[in-house]
């Protein structure tokens, strides 16, 4: 009898703890603790390429695989672009790109090839459930998928995430090549002390620099680490928590990573080789064409919206005018 009793309390008390955690965050943290993680979200393998057509010269050893997640907005395709031509001077490099997406982007299928850089093309959309918390994990869910296709199609290499708006010193490939199990180095641009960096002595990494410690055992940002690719798959289940902010630190941590394993790169961390630059986000404007121009802006225009970087209506919007000899007339 007692023990039904006590079973009862603690089913009430439960249960009264749960609504309390909904209501007192309208839903979003409860969502956040209580609800099983996807296995995996959707995810589309688009396009692979495997030839590598640069005739770069030269033998790198081993094959660095670069994980960009990537998500629709008008400056997806400048921002792939520039990243684009970067890594075409990188010897030995396949890059993931792994957008945001439901669907496999036409323009990304056009534009990978250009590079003459082996690619994987994946579509993985965010889950709807995580759109609406109120930090927004970005990029797990594309990150998850390419860790998916490297589990399952590489055996060797070494792996890296690389953000689509970050800036990258050619240097770093060469660091990073032979990480034997998990490197670390430097990452300009970050938080309030404009670096975020491992701390090294004697060769070691002793602590980290950075203006977010946060508990977290390695406050890194997700472009400070590179990781063996033999050494990730004797970690099946290891992945990163659709949490934002602690991407890292719980992705390090279920690799069973340790102070004392990390290799610093980049003269025992003295150098920033990778800033987390950003691009200022504005969202695309509205352009008022009334009829359908007969001279090249016609398809200027269709280009533009095709890429997202306007909409075209003919009733509402900014109204765009011609200009010659300093004289504007309405398109
Ligand atoms: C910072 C960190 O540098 C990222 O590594 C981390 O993923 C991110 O915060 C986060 O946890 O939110 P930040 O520059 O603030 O990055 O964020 P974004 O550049 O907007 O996004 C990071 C990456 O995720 C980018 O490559 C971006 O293309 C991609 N992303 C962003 C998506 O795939 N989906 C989105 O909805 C937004
Ligand atoms: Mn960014």
């Amino acid at each position: 009898m007692i023990q039904q009793i006590n079973l009862l309390v603690a089913v009430a008390l439960t249960t009264a703890l749960i609504f309390y955690l909904t209501w007192s965050s309208q839903g979003k943290e409860i969502r956040r603790f209580v609800s099983p993680a996807p296995i995996q979200a959707d995810a589309t393998t688009c396009y692979v390429n495997i030839n590598d057509t640069r005739r770069l010269s030269g033998q790198a050893e081993p094959t660095i695989y670069f994980i960009t997640p990537s998500y629709p907005r008008r400056e997806q395709i400048a921002e792939l672009t520039r990243l684009g031509q970067t890594l075409m001077h990188v010897p030995n490099l396949h890059w993931i790109v792994a957008d945001d997406n439901r669907n496999c982007n036409p323009m990304i299928t056009q534009l990978l090839p250009r590079f003459g850089i082996p690619f994987t093309h994946i579509s993985s959309p965010m889950p709807e459930m995580y759109r609406s918390v109120s930090v927004i994990p970005r990029g797990v869910a594309n990150r998850r998928a390419a860790l998916d296709w490297i589990r399952t199609n590489v055996k060797t290499g070494v792996l890296y995430f690389g953000d689509d708006d970050n800036t990258f010193d050619l240097k770093l490939f060469e660091e990073i090549r032979d990480t034997n199990k998990v490197s670390m180095f430097p990452v300009g641009l970050i938080g309030e002390y404009g670096v975020s960096a491992p701390i090294v002595k004697d060769g070691k990494v002793i602590g980290f620099y950075d203006s977010w410690p946060a508990k977290r055992k390695f406050p890194v940002d997700m472009a400070g680490f590179a990781i063996n690719v033999e050494y990730l798959l004797k970690f099946p289940n290891a992945t990163m928590p659709f949490r934002a902010g602690y991407e890292e630190d719980r992705f390090l941590r279920s690799l069973g990573v340790t102070l004392d394993m990390i290799e610093p790169k980049a003269e025992s961390c003295t150098q920033v080789l990778v800033w987390h630059t950003q691009t200022n986000k504005k969202p695309p404007p509205v352009l008022k064409i009334e009829s359908s121009p007969d001279n090249s802006l016609r398809d200027l225009l269709q280009q533009v919206s095709y890429m997202g970087m306007a909409s075209i209506s003919n009733s509402n919007g900014v109204k765009t005018y011609m200009s010659k000899d300093g004289k504007v007339t309405v398109v």
